[in-house]
């Protein structure tokens, strides 16, 4: 058997237009998977399509606003409709907002709560049914270094990525006997559109995480291909319910 063949399998990919979902989207199509990318902005979402068709891979944009439980639903309908099946979601959309727990609005907190967290739920329950069907089904939820620790400036992100951890043992122990398996993925301090302001905004931030991190370095989108690939495929079938860190050492340092 090969472990990493996706062949004929379809994947989700929320936010899979940039950063790391797309990261993930190429390791999956590369493996052989056909890619839905499911954000809301059309242009990227298009570009990252070519992209994966340009690799040779099957792939669609699907228009999807994550915080809605009508827009979640409509994503795996439209996955059946033109795909036939769906066996890998991976909830990757996130977003966050930087500022002193004090100063957040609560509408601040519900949206952040909302795209992070509630959002991977709504998918999972849109995606069961269809996975049930085909008696087999990946999930990949991912959370983050403030799925473990703490910051001064990111409290209701924190609070999601923790949530992220738990939601995904949940489901991993009521989903098991479907032979879903759903696991979650830490990455640590990665290069992309959501850490380009921190590194701008909190002085030291770039040069703090490459000392810290014992590979020597920020973290790369394509650094998510491989986690993305065996948690997808039938290398990670007895794999349920963990949360795997990515992040070139970061958590383990002393
Ligand atoms: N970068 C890091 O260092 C790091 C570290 C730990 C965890 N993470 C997590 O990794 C995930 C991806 O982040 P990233 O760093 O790759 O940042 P990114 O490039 O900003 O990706 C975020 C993605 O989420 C989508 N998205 C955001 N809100 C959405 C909504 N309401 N509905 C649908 N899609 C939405 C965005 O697409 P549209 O704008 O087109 O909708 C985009 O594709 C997030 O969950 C983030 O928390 C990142």
């Amino acid at each position: 058997m090969d472990l990493c063949d996706l062949s004929g399998k379809v994947a989700v990919v929320t936010g899979g237009n940039g950063g790391i979902g797309l990261g993930m989207a190429r390791g999956l199509a590369e493996a052989g998977a056909a890619v839905v990318v499911a954000a809301r902005n059309r242009d990227k979402s298009a570009e990252a399509v070519a992209e994966l068709e340009g690799r040779g891979a099957r792939a669609l944009a699907v228009e999807v606003e994550v915080t809605s439980e009508a827009s979640c639903r409509a994503l795996v309908q439209t996955t059946l409709a033109e795909l036939g099946r769906l066996d890998i979601l991976v909830n990757n959309a996130g977003t966050n907002l930087r500022k002193q727990p004090q100063e957040y609005a609560l509408a601040e907190w519900h949206r952040i709560l909302e795209t992070n967290l509630t959002s991977a739920f709504m998918c999972c329950q849109a995606a069961y049914p269809a996975m049930v069907k085909a008696g087999a089904g990946k999930i990949i939820n991912i959370g983050s270094m403030m799925s473990i620790f703490g910051a001064s400036f990111t409290a209701p992100y924190a609070a999601t990525k923790g949530g992220m951890v738990q939601l995904t043992r949940a489901l991993a122990c009521a989903w098991a006997k479907d032979n879903i398996q759903v696991n979650a993925v830490l990455p640590g301090w990665i290069d992309t559109a959501l850490t380009v302001q921190g590194r701008r905004d909190i002085p030291g931030l770039e040069e703090r995480v490459v000392a810290r991190t014992p590979a020597g370095r920020w973290g790369h989108p394509d650094d998510f291909a491989g986690i993305a690939v065996f948690l997808a495929g039938p290398g990670s079938d007895f794999v349920t319910g963990t949360a795997i860190p990515v992040d070139g050492g970061y958590s383990v340092q002393g």
